[in-house]
C-alpha cells in the first residue's frame, strides 16, 4: 500500500459504506474478475432478464490475435434479452415505477421537469410505435442530431426496444460531418430538433440537418424520414429577439413533427428480443486517418459493463442522485448518461445548458438544486471554472456530493487539487476514470471507497481490465515504465466491430502488436504500479476532450484552393487541454493574409465542427521535411510553444527552414 505524501485516502464514512471499501477487496474481486470472467460477469448477468439464457460454459469466447484467425469478441453468444426492457420495464417490475429516472434542467434555470421509470416507458413505447409505422425494424439505422432534451434518451431507448441501432452524431458538428455519418450508416431515418439554446446562443439544428440530408443526397444516400422536436417554443429565451426570426422548413414528404407523430401512437409497445451480440448502437470517432469510425456496440456485454461500472464507480445507492454533464453525443453521454444509471435504477439529472449561464456557478446551482450526491464532468470544464476563483463555488453548500468524476483527457494535478478541496472540501473521492468510446465504458480508474488517490493518475485497472505496458518491439514492461497502453483480454463492454469495416477494426487496434487490443494512448506504471495516461501516441489530438486526428484536419486545410500543403499539431492549452496550432503553404504566388487565415478557420468548422476550430494558423513557406520527404513533426511542436531547443535536425532536407519558421510565427 503506498503511503506517499501525495496520496489522499478515501474518506473513512464513505469508504465504510462502499461497495468496495479497502483496497483489498478491490484486488481480491479484480484477481476473480480475471481469472473467472465467467463466475465475475456471470453474478452480474443474474439480476438481468434475459429471454433466451446465457449460457456459463460458453460465457465469453475471443481471438485477439489476427494470425490466428479474424479478431472477435464475443459475450453469451446464444442468449437473448432487450436492453431497454431490461433498465425500464424490470426495474418498474421491482417496484421502481414512480422512481424518477430524469430530472429534467434547462439551459434556463425557469426551464425544468421530471420523468419517472413508468412514464419514461409509456413515452419509449409510444416512439417505438413511431418509428414502426416509419418502416423502422430490428438493425436499421436511425441518426439523431439533437440537443439534450427527453426526446433523446426516449428516443434512443425506442430503437433498443425495437432492436433498431441508434447513431447519435454530437449537435456541434457540422452539416457535413452529419451526412458523411447518415451515408457511412445508411441511415433510413433522422431525429433532431427545431433548435436548441447554448447560454444566449440560438441554434437553428434543422437548418444544418437540411443540409446535411441534401449533402447524404449528393453522397448518394437518401434518408426516408425526418422527425422533429419542436423544442424553442416551450423553453424560455434568453433572447426574445432571436426567437422573432427564428424559422424551420418542413418538406411535406420527408418532414415530421414529433408531437404530431406521438399523438395517437400506442403507449405499449412489446420488446424485441435480440440475440446478447446484436448491434445496440453504432458511435462514430476519429480515425487517424481522417475518415471516422463507426464504433459499433453491442447488447448483453455493453449491459453488464455499463451497468457494473457505474455501480461500482460512482458507488451508486438507491437514494442517490448522479449528474454527468457530458452531452449524449459522446460515448460518456451513452453509456453514463443513459446506460448506465438506468440499468441501476438510479436518478439522475439530465442537463441542457453550459456552465456559464446565466452564471459561471451554474453547475454548482444545480448540484444543490438537486442534491447531486455523484458529479462526473470533465477537466476542461474544471480548469475554465477554475478560472473564475473559488468565490462562484464557495456561494453553495455542495454537501450532498460524494463522488466526483472526471473523464475525457488527463486531469493535471492543479484541476484536481482544485476539484478535491475546493468543489469535494476533501471528502469526495475523485475518479479519473480512463476509457474511450471503443471501451464503452471505464477501464481504468480509482474506485471511491478503496483506491488511495493520487492527483492526475488513473491508477488501476478495472474489473475485468487487464492492462499492459508495451515498448516499441512489442516486449511487455514489468513494474516501473513507460509504453503502449495495451488489453490482452476482452471486457463485456469493448466495441466489436468498425460498422460495416472490420478490416480496418482489425487494422487499427490490433495489428500493431499482434495479441493486444492497442489503446493508442501510452501509460507509466509508478513504483507503486499506479497507471499515469501520458496521451496519444499516434497522430490524435484531444481538445477540451473531443479526440481529433491531426490529419482530418490537414485534409480539411488543403482543400483550400490557395493552400498548397498543411500540417497540424498539437499545442499545450490552460483551458482545452491541447489546441490545434496549424501551417500552411500557400500556393506559389499566393500571399498568406488574414482573410486567408479567418476562410480557413470557416473552413474547419464548416467541415468538422465549432470545436476543432484551430487557435493559431500560421505562415510556412516551407514545411521541415526530411529527405525522404516527412515533415518532422517534432520540430512543428517546438515551434508551437516557441522552444529553440529543437534537438538533431540533421536529417531535415533544409535546416534553415527552422529559423524561418520561428521567424514567422504570429
Ligand atoms: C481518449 C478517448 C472516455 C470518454 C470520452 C472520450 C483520452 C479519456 C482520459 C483520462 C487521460 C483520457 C485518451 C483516450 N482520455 N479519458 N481519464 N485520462 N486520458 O472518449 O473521444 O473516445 O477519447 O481520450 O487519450 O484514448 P474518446
Amino acid at each position: 500500500m503506498p503511503s506517499d505524501k501525495s496520496i489522499f485516502q478515501p474518506d473513512q464514512k464513505l469508504a465504510r459504506s462502499a461497495y468496495v471499501s479497502t483496497f483489498q477487496q478491490y484486488e481480491e474481486s479484480y484477481k476473480e474478475s480475471i481469472e473467472h470472467p465467467e463466475n465475475f460477469w456471470g453474478n452480474v448477468a443474474k439480476q438481468f432478464h434475459w429471454e433466451t439464457p446465457y449460457d456459463l460454459s460458453n460465457f465469453n469466447s475471443f481471438n485477439f490475435d489476427i494470425s490466428k484467425g479474424p479478431i472477435s469478441i464475443k459475450w453469451m453468444e446464444g442468449a437473448s434479452t432487450n436492453i431497454c426492457y431490461n433498465l425500464l420495464d424490470r426495474n418498474i417490475k421491482n417496484g421502481h415505477g414512480d422512481k424518477i429516472a430524469f430530472f429534467w434542467e434547462g439551459n434556463h434555470p425557469d426551464d425544468y421537469s421530471r420523468l419517472t421509470y413508468r412514464k419514461l416507458l409509456e413515452e419509449v413505447c409510444r416512439f417505438a410505435n413511431v418509428l414502426k409505422q416509419h418502416g423502422i425494424n430490428k438493425g436499421d439505422r436511425v441518426s439523431f442530431y439533437m440537443p439534450m432534451v427527453m426526446e433523446l434518451p426516449i428516443a434512443m431507448l425506442a430503437c433498443a426496444r425495437i432492436g433498431a441501432v441508434h447513431s447519435i452524431v454530437f449537435a456541434g458538428f457540422s452539416s457535413d460531418s452529419l451526412a458523411e455519418r447518415m451515408n457511412d450508416c445508411k441511415a433510413k431515418l433522422l431525429i433532431t430538433a427545431d433548435g436548441a439554446w447554448r447560454g444566449e446562443k440560438l441554434l437553428n439544428l434543422k437548418k444544418i440537418c437540411d443540409q446535411a440530408l441534401d449533402k447524404a443526397e449528393e453522397l448518394g444516400h437518401h434518408v426516408e424520414t425526418c422527425i422533429v422536436v419542436s423544442h424553442i417554443k416551450r423553453v424560455t429565451a434568453p433572447k426574445e429577439e432571436l426567437v422573432d426570426d427564428f424559422s424551420v422548413d418542413m418538406r411535406d414528404d420527408r418532414d415530421f413533427w414529433w408531437h404530431d407523430e406521438m399523438e395517437d401512437a400506442e403507449p405499449s409497445c412489446y420488446p424485441e428480443w435480440v440475440a446478447a451480440e446484436d448491434p445496440l448502437f453504432m458511435l462514430y470517432t476519429s480515425g487517424s486517418t481522417g475518415k471516422p469510425k463507426g464504433v459499433l456496440h453491442t447488447t448483453g456485454g455493453y449491459l453488464l459493463y455499463a451497468s457494473t461500472t457505474f455501480k461500482i464507480v460512482f458507488d451508486y445507492k438507491p437514494n442517490d442522485v448522479y449528474w454527468c454533464t457530458a452531452d449524449i453525443g459522446w460515448i460518456t453521454g451513452h453509456t453514463y448518461v443513459l446506460y448506465g444509471p438506468l440499468a441501476n435504477g438510479a436518478t439522475s439529472v439530465m442537463f441542457e445548458g453550459t456552465p456559464f449561464y446565466p452564471d459561471n456557478d451554474r453547475y454548482w446551482a444545480v448540484i444543490d438544486k438537486y442534491k447531486v450526491s455523484q458529479f462526473y464532468t470533465a477537466p476542461t470544464a474544471i480548469r475554465s471554472l477554475m478560472k473564475f476563483g473559488d468565490s462562484p463555488v464557495l456561494k453553495h453548500s455542495l454537501e450532498t456530493l460524494k463522488v466526483l468524476g472526471s473523464v475525457g483527457e488527463p486531469i493535471n494535478p492543479e484541476a484536481w487539487l482544485w476539484y478535491y478541496k475546493i468543489v469535494g472540501k476533501e471528502r469526495c473521492s475523485i475518479v479519473d476514470t480512463f476509457w474511450q468510446t471503443e471501451t464503452g465504458g471505464h477501464v481504468i480508474t480509482p474506485l471511491p471507497g478503496a483506491t488511495p488517490m493520487k492527483p492526475g493518475s488513473a491508477s488501476f485497472p478495472f474489473f475485468g481490465v487487464k492492462p499492459m505496458l508495451l515498448d516499441e518491439g512489442g516486449k511487455e514492461i514489468q513494474g516501473e515504465g513507460e509504453g503502449y497502453l495495451v488489453f490482452s483480454q476482452p471486457w463485456p463492454g469493448m466495441m466489436r466491430t468498425v460498422y460495416n469495416d472490420h478490416k480496418r477494426f482489425e487494422s487499427t487496434y490490433f495489428s500493431k502488436f499482434p495479441g493486444y487490443y492497442c489503446t493508442g494512448d501510452g501509460a507509466r506504471r509508478d513504483a507503486d504500479g499506479y497507471l499515469w495516461i501520458t496521451g496519444r501516441v499516434d497522430d490524435m489530438l484531444n481538445v477540451s476532450g473531443h479526440l481529433m486526428s491531426t490529419a482530418e484536419v490537414e485534409a480539411v486545410l488543403t482543400e483550400h484552393t490557395r493552400v498548397s500543403e498543411a500540417a497540424v499539431v498539437s499545442r499545450p492549452h490552460p483551458v482545452k487541454g491541447e489546441c490545434l496550432y496549424c501551417f500552411i503553404t500557400p500556393n506559389q504566388n499566393e500571399v498568406f493574409d488574414k482573410k486567408l487565415v479567418d476562410e480557413l478557420k470557416v473552413l474547419v468548422r464548416e467541415r468538422i465542427g465549432p470545436f476543432a476550430q484551430p487557435d493559431v494558423i500560421q505562415n510556412a513557406p516551407g514545411l521541415p521535411k526530411t529527405r525522404s520527404g516527412k515533415i518532422m513533426r517534432r520540430v512543428l511542436r517546438k515551434v508551437a510553444v516557441n522552444d529553440r531547443d529543437v534537438g538533431d535536425i540533421s536529417t531535415l532536407a533544409d535546416e534553415a527552414i527552422v529559423d524561418q519558421l520561428f521567424a514567422n510565427r504570429p
